[in-house]
C-alpha cells in the first residue's frame, strides 16, 4: 500500500515531497506555517493579501495608521474612490514580509506567495504588477495567482528578470477556467509551472456558484488531466479540497496528480495565524455549523463557520485604513449593502448588515471564521486536553502524517 512519501513533485529542476500548504489569507498561513513545509520538503505558502496590515502586526510598521490619517477626511464619505494604495510602501510592505520569510528559510523545499487577483485595491492592475514584483525582487520561490484570476497577470511581469526562473502556477476551478487562462497567455510564451485544481470542498472563496456542491474534485481533475494529454500539455497537476488523509492524497498521486495542496488541517496546528480561541471553534464544530454563503462583497461564494461573529456585522466600512477589496472605481459591495441599511435605518445606533459583510476588517480581526468542508473531522486529528479543549497540533506532526499514514489512518499527537 502507497503512502505519499513514495511520490515525488518534478518542478523543473527540483524533486519536491508533492505536499502543498495553501495560502491562507489574511495570514492565517503564516510564514511560520510556510517555513515547516519549505523544511521538511514540501511547499508552504504565505499570502498577499493586505500585506501592509500585516507587516504592521509582525514588523511594527504604521502602514494603515499612516493610510487612515492621511484619507480620514473621507471615513463619513461614501465615495471612496479617492483612497488609493501608495505603490511604494505597497512594494516596501511586500518587500518586508517577503524578505524576512525568505530569509528564515531553511531546507530543500520552497516557499510560494498566494496573489489574490480579487484584491483589487481601487487599482487592480498597478496594485497587483507591484505585489506580483516585489514578491520576484525579494526572492519568493513562486506565485500562485489565486481568487478571480486575471487574465493578464503574466504580462505584469513579463519583462521582470525572474519571470522565467521563478515558479508561477495558478488555481482554477475547472476546464474552461484553464484553457482561457492557457490561450490568453499564450502571447508570453510562458506557461503555468504547476495548476491548483480546487474543487468545491476547498476554504475560503469557492469557484462555484452557489451550485458548488454538484461538482466533483476527482472529476475535474481528470477533465483537465484528458484535455492536457490531448493538447500535448505536461505541468503538474495539484488538486486541493477536502483531502483529508494521506490516503486521500495517494488517491490523486496514484491517478497521475503532480501533488496536492491542503489547508483545512492545518489551521489547528501552533504555526496556523488564526488566535488560538478560534482555533478551538474550528475543533469542535459540526457539520451543521458550516456553511456557504453570499457575504463575500467579492461576488463569491465563501465557506465558513455559522457562528463567525462576521455575519450581519453592520460595521462602518473601514476603506481609509484597508480598501483592499475597492474595485477600479472605488466601489465594494459591503458599502452598497451598508449604505441601504443606513439609510433604511436613520435614527439607528447600530445595524445589521445580513447579505455582504466588511471582509478587509473581518478578516483583519479573525472574525470571519473561513474553513474547509471537513473542518467537522478535525476533531479526529487530535486528543482532549484535561481541561476540555482540543491540544493544538505541531504543523510538522501534520505534514507528517499526510506523508506517512496509510488505510485512512490519522496519526494522534503525543498528549502534552
Ligand atoms: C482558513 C482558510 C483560508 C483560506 N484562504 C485562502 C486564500 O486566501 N487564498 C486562496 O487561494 N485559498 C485560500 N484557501 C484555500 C486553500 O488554500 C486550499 O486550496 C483549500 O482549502 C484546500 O482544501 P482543504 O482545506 O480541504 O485542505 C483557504 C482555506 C482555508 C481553510
Amino acid at each position: 500500500m502507497k503512502r505519499v512519501d513514495d511520490f515525488r513533485l518534478r518542478l523543473g529542476k527540483q524533486e519536491l515531497v508533492p505536499i502543498m500548504v495553501g495560502g491562507m489569507g489574511v495570514d492565517i498561513s503564516t510564514a511560520d506555517l510556510s517555513l515547516v513545509a519549505a523544511r521538511l520538503g514540501g511547499i508552504g505558502h504565505i499570502s498577499d493579501a493586505m500585506v501592509p496590515t500585516v507587516s504592521d502586526r509582525r514588523y511594527n510598521t504604521k502602514y494603515v495608521k499612516d493610510k487612515l490619517k492621511q484619507y480620514k477626511f473621507n471615513v463619513a464619505n461614501t465615495d471612496k474612490a479617492v483612497v488609493q494604495f501608495d505603490l511604494g510602501l505597497l512594494a516596501e510592505a511586500t518587500a518586508k514580509h517577503v524578505g524576512n520569510t525568505m530569509a528564515a528559510k531553511r531546507g530543500p523545499g520552497l516557499v510560494f506567495i498566494n496573489c489574490m487577483e480579487k484584491l483589487t485595491m481601487n487599482q487592480p492592475r498597478e496594485t497587483l504588477r507591484v505585489r506580483m514584483r516585489a514578491a520576484l525582487d525579494h526572492g519568493i520561490d513562486g506565485i500562485t495567482l489565486a481568487a478571480g484570476l486575471h487574465l493578464g497577470s503574466f504580462g505584469l511581469i513579463e519583462d521582470h528578470p525572474r519571470f522565467r526562473d521563478a515558479k508561477l502556477g495558478i488555481i482554477v476551478s475547472s476546464l474552461r477556467a484553464l484553457q482561457l487562462f492557457i490561450k490568453k497567455t499564450a502571447r508570453t510564451n510562458r506557461l503555468p509551472d504547476y495548476i491548483v485544481i480546487e474543487g468545491p470542498l476547498a476554504g475560503g472563496h469557492l469557484g462555484f456558484g452557489m451550485d458548488w456542491a454538484q461538482f466533483d474534485l476527482a472529476t475535474i481533475v481528470s477533465e483537465i488531466r484528458i484535455w492536457m494529454a490531448a493538447e500535448h500539455l505536461d505541468i503538474p497537476l495539484i488538486p486541493a479540497g477536502g483531502i483529508f488523509t494521506g490516503t486521500d492524497a495517494v488517491a490523486f498521486l496514484e491517478a497521475g496528480a503532480g501533488a496536492v495542496q491542503l489547508a483545512t488541517r492545518f489551521t489547528v496546528t501552533n504555526e496556523c495565524g488564526l488566535p488560538d480561541e478560534v482555533k478551538q471553534h474550528y475543533y469542535t464544530a459540526s457539520e451543521e455549523d458550516i456553511e456557504v454563503n453570499g457575504i463575500s462583497p467579492t461576488g463569491y461564494p465563501m465557506r465558513m463557520l455559522k457562528s463567525s461573529p462576521a455575519i450581519g456585522d453592520g460595521i462602518r466600512p473601514n476603506c481609509e485604513a484597508y480598501g483592499y477589496l475597492l474595485d477600479a472605481k472605488g466601489g465594494c459591495q459591503y458599502i452598497d449593502a451598508y449604505n441601504r441599511e443606513v439609510a433604511l435605518h436613520p435614527e439607528a445606533k447600530k445595524i445589521k448588515v445580513l447579505d455582504k459583510t466588511c471582509l478587509c476588517t473581518q478578516m483583519r480581526n479573525f472574525e470571519l471564521w473561513t474553513c474547509g468542508h471537513y473542518t467537522y473531522r478535525l476533531k479526529d486529528t487530535s486528543v482532549k486536553a484535561a481541561d476540555g479543549s482540543y491540544q493544538l497540533l505541531t504543523a510538522e506532526h501534520v505534514f507528517n502524517d499526510y506523508l506517512l499514514s496509510t488505510d485512512n489512518k490519522i496519526a494522534l499527537p503525543e498528549p502534552g
